[in-house]
C-alpha cells in the first residue's frame, strides 16, 4: 500500500473571510508556507483541499476522480453561473451539452466573431473622436456587448445597449464583491435571465427568426439526452453562458491596453516579422494578469495524490492565478516575457493543455475548459492590431495599479487613453 501523509491544514473554523482578505494570493500563499501542492481549509463551513501546479491541473480534470455537480457556492450560482447550466453538469448530460457550446465555434464562426469586434471598435471610435478622453474598460463592455448580441444572434436595439451591457457586467463583477455590487449582481442577473427567456420564447414561437449558425437558435433549439428542448430558463442560462463571459474579455482588453504601456517594446516585436509573436503576446497576458482565480470540483471516490489521502465527496479547489504564476512551470513568472511562449505552437497538446489554465485545462470537449477560449484569444488579437496599428491615442497619468484582492481585478483607472485619432 502506498505511504500517506497528513494535509497541512490552515487553523479557523471557517476561512473564507481570508479567501475574501488576500484575493488571488490566498491559495498561492499557503502552498508557499506550507511547502505543497495541497493544503486543507474550511471555506463555507465545508472541508476543502486547496491544490495548485502542473500536476494539480492534470488531477483536477481527471473526470473518474471529480464531478462538478454541487460544487458551485450559492453567491457564485445567484450571479456568475446562473442554475441549471452546464457549469455544474457531468458524464454524458455534460458532453451533450458542450457540443452545443462547441458547434457555436467553427473557424468561420470565430472569424465572423473577429470582424464583428473589429467593427464595434471602429464604430465606438467614431464617438471617441469627439472626446477628450474615455476609460476604456467601461467602452470595451460596451463594444462586446453589441458585437456578441450581433454573433449570437440576439436582437440589441441601440436604446438598450447601456441597461444591457450593465445586466451583463454586474454578473462578473460581483460573485466575490462587498454587499452592494454583489446585490447588483443577483439583480443584473434575474432580469438578463428574464430578457433572455423572452427572446428564446419569441424564437421558439416562429416570432424571430435568428439564422441557424448562430448561438441564440442553437440554444433555442438544443435537445437533451431525453429527446426535450432546454426548459426556458435553463436556455436563458446558457444563452448567458455566452453572452457574459462575451463581454467579459472587456477585462483582458484593459490588461492588453495596460501591457502595451507598461511594456512598450513589444509594440516593435508585433510589427516585426514573427507572424507568431501577437498569439504569443496574448498568451502572456493571459498568464501574466490576474483574472479567474480558482474553480472549485467535488471527489468522487477516495483516492491518494502525492501520497495524500483524498475522500469521497469532498470539495477541492484548483488554484488557477498561482499555476499561471508557478516558478516549476515558469522560469521569472513575474517577469512580463511573450517569448515564454515561443514553442508552443509544435509543443504537445498535453502540455499546453496543462500548464496555461487562464480559461481552465484539460480538453475542451470532454472536459470543462472553456469553450470561448478562441473567441478570446482573436478578440485579443483583433484589439491589439487595433491599438497598434488601426488608432493613434496618449495614455494620461492615472492610477494603472491593480488590486490583488478584488476579483475580477483591472487597472483601477480603468484605463483611461486621450487625444484618440484614426491612423492614416
Ligand atoms: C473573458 C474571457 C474568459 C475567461 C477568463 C473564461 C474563463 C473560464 C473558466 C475559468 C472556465 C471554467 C473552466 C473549468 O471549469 O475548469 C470557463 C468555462 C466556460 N466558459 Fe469561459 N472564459 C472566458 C470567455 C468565454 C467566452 C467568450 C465564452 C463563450 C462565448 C465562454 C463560455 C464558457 C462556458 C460555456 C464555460 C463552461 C464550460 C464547461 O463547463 O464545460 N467563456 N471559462
Amino acid at each position: 500500500m502506498e505511504a500517506t501523509r497528513k494535509f497541512p491544514r490552515e487553523d479557523g473554523l471557517e476561512n473564507g473571510l481570508k479567501v475574501l482578505r488576500e484575493g488571488y494570493m490566498y491559495a498561492p500563499n499557503r502552498h508557499h508556507i506550507y511547502k505543497s501542492d495541497a493544503f486543507e481549509t474550511k471555506l463555507l463551513g465545508q472541508k476543502t483541499i486547496v491544490i495548485g501546479g502542473e500536476e494539480a491541473v492534470k488531477l483536477f480534470y481527471d473526470e473518474s476522480k471529480f464531478k462538478r455537480e454541487g460544487a458551485a457556492p450559492e453567491p457564485a450560482k445567484a450571479t456568475l453561473l446562473g442554475k441549471g447550466g452546464i457549469q455544474g453538469l457531468d458524464g454524458e448530460d455534460h458532453r451533450n451539452r458542450k457540443k452545443l457550446f462547441m458547434d457555436m465555434m467553427s473557424k468561420e464562426r470565430i472569424e465572423i466573431w473577429a470582424k464583428l469586434v473589429e467593427k464595434h471598435l471602429l464604430k465606438a471610435t467614431m464617438n471617441w473622436l469627439e472626446k477628450d478622453s474615455i476609460v476604456f474598460y467601461e467602452e470595451s463592455q460596451k463594444i462586446l456587448t453589441e458585437a456578441v448580441c450581433e454573433w449570437a444572434g440576439v436582437p440589441l436595439p441601440e436604446k438598450d445597449v447601456d441597461k444591457r451591457t450593465k445586466q451583463l457586467v454586474s454578473m462578473f463583477e460581483s460573485p466575490m464583491a462587498a454587499s452592494t455590487r454583489h446585490i447588483e449582481g443577483r439583480i443584473g442577473r434575474k432580469q438578463a435571465e428574464s430578457w433572455c427567456s423572452d427572446i428564446i420564447k419569441q424564437v421558439r414561437e416562429g416570432d424571430l427568426h435568428p439564422k441557424e449558425e448562430t448561438a441564440l437558435y442553437k440554444v433555442a433549439w438544443h435537445r437533451e439526452l431525453d429527446g426535450n428542448l432546454l426548459d426556458l430558463k435553463t436556455a436563458a442560462v446558457e444563452l448567458l453562458n455566452v453572452l457574459r463571459p462575451s463581454v467579459a474579455i472587456a477585462i483582458y482588453f484593459a490588461f492588453t491596453a495596460l501591457s502595451l504601456h507598461q511594456f512598450p517594446e513589444v509594440k516593435e516585436k508585433l510589427n516585426g516579422d514573427n507572424p507568431y509573436y501577437l498569439h504569443m503576446f496574448i498568451q502572456e497576458i493571459r498568464r501574466y494578469y490576474p483574472f479567474f482565480p480558482f474553480n472549485g470540483a467535488i471527489t468522487r471516490k477516495d483516492f491518494v495524490w502525492e501520497g495524500y489521502e483524498f475522500e469521497e465527496d469532498t470539495l477541492v479547489i484548483l488554484d488557477f492565478y498561482g499555476t499561471n504564476h508557478d516558478p516549476r512551470i515558469w522560469e521569472k513568472p513575474e517577469e512580463f516575457n511573450p517569448e515564454r511562449f515561443s514553442d508552443w505552437h509544435t509543443s504537445p497538446t498535453d502540455q499546453v493543455q496543462m500548464k496555461l489554465v487562464a480559461q481552465g485545462g484539460g480538453d475542451y470537449d470532454t472536459g470543462h475548459r472553456c469553450p470561448g477560449e478562441w473567441n478570446t484569444v482573436r478578440a485579443m488579437e483583433i484589439l491589439t492590431d487595433f491599438l497598434i496599428n488601426k488608432i493613434t491615442y496618449t495614455v494620461p497619468d492615472q492610477d494603472i495599479g491593480y488590486s490583488m484582492v478584488d476579483v475580477p481585478t483591472v487597472p483601477k483607472s480603468g484605463m483611461i487613453l486621450e487625444n484618440i485619432d484614426l491612423k492614416d
